[in-house]
């Protein structure tokens, strides 16, 4: 058997990707997927990796002490990347309080049991939103790894503040870190509170689209399997102590995203609707991938025309997934969330 890796947060729609890539493309690892199922955790993703007999999952929530160590103790994992999070910049701007313990406490517990028990790589899964937005009117300009760290909402300073406690612990410790920041990711098994999935749902239904603000904002989109990609080329390339940003150039307004979705689905353009903004709404996001394309040999594979095919496809394939997640809560986080931002 070749190494244990301790995946964080491996029911959820980045993690899961990350599992799945390892069960396929390193066979002889062992892969432990440590999640406590929060609203944004369908347990039907996991359903196909629960049969792989080097798979194992633990129901334990990060914030917890001694489950993790005990998880720890039991496992003795070689390396841990560490996805979980709560990831809605959203429900941040509503309820800051569980960002900050599971994204910034919860990563200092597992800090803590890589210490105790010993780890050959700790690595901590960013957020490029940690660099805080640059204007609209400047397309020269990207996020480098040295850019400085200005963030806007709960959520991106709840994971500033857990990729600077990994690096302290690096730094410190001498605790082998390694930190990647990515763009917005999409693909299969993304929860519908974002922006992709949830127009998807929507329109599939013929419900209104609620587009913030004028829907001129920009993310720079990456197809969630290359983002895997990258983080396992930083595990076996990248150097401890570093930062690495994982990108594909792929900028697109909101208002655009929105069209190719419902071009995609044949639903007419009547649906979109304009509501009021996100507060603090970050402009435009634009990483610069070069170290990690230079050091790493890293380049994302899927163009976004194939990317966003697979990708609604997928949800019109899997209704039975979309429905588990859009029923009980989500409708009442929906009306809360939704039903306040009237039209524009
Ligand atoms: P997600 O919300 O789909 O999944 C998060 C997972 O973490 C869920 O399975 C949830 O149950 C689990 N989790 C939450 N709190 C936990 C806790 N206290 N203990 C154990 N498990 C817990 O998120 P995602 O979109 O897959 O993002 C994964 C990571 O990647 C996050 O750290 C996020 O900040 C980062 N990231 C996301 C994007 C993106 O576009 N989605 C881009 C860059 C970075
Ligand atoms: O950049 C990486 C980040 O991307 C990750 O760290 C976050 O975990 C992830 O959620 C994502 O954050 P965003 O805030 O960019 O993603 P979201 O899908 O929430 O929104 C994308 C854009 O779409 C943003 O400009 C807000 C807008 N939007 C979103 C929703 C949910 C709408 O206009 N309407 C909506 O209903």
């Amino acid at each position: 058997m070749g190494k244990t890796i301790l995946v964080t947060g491996g029911a959820g729609f980045i993690g899961n990707c990350f599992c799945k890539l390892l069960l396929k493309e390193r066979p002889d690892w062992k892969v432990v997927n440590v999640d406590c199922l929060t609203y944004a955790a369908n347990p039907a993703t996991i359903k196909e990796e629960l049969k792989n007999p080097n798979y194992v999952f633990y129901k334990t929530d990060i914030r917890d002490r001694n489950g993790i160590n005990a998880v720890f103790e039991k496992e003795r994992p070689d390396t841990v990347v560490n996805f979980a999070a709560e990831s809605h910049v959203d429900r941040s701007i509503e309820n800051p309080g569980i960002f900050l313990e599971t994204n910034i406490l919860g990563t200092q517990v597992l800090l803590d049991a890589c210490r105790k028990y010993g780890i050959g790589r700790f690595h901590q899964v960013g957020t490029d939103e940690v660099y805080g937005d640059l204007p609209l009117d400047r397309p020269d300009l990207f996020f480098h790894e040295d850019t400085p760290i200005k963030t806007s909402s709960p959520y991106s300073t709840s994971k500033a503040a857990a990729d600077l406690l990994a690096l302290a612990y690096h730094r410190t410790y001498g605790l082998p870190v390694t930190v990647s920041r990515c763009s917005n990711n999409y693909g299969p098994y993304q929860f519908p509170e974002k922006l992709i999935p949830l127009m998807i749902n929507n329109a599939t239904h013929d419900k209104p689209l609620p587009v913030y603000g004028k829907g001129l904002n920009v993310r720079d989109w990456l197809y969630v399997e290359d983002h895997c990609r990258g983080i396992l080329a930083v595990l076996e390339k990248g150097r401890v102590g570093e930062v690495y940003n994982l990108g594909g150039h792929n900028e697109k307004s909101n208002i655009e995203i929105v069209k190719i979705i419902l071009k995609e689905l044949g639903k007419p353009e009547s649906l979109i609707t304009f509501v009021a903004d996100r507060k603090g709404h970050d402009q435009r996001y634009a990483i610069d991938p070069s170290k990690a394309m230079a050091d790493l040999g890293w380049a994302p594979t899927t163009m976004f025309r194939d990317g966003i095919k697979l990708t609604v496809s997928w949800y019109r394939e899997n209704t039975r997934w979309l429905d588990d997640c859009t029923s009980g809560e989500y409708r009442n986080y929906y009306d809360k969330m939704y039903g306040k931002r009237s039209d524009k």
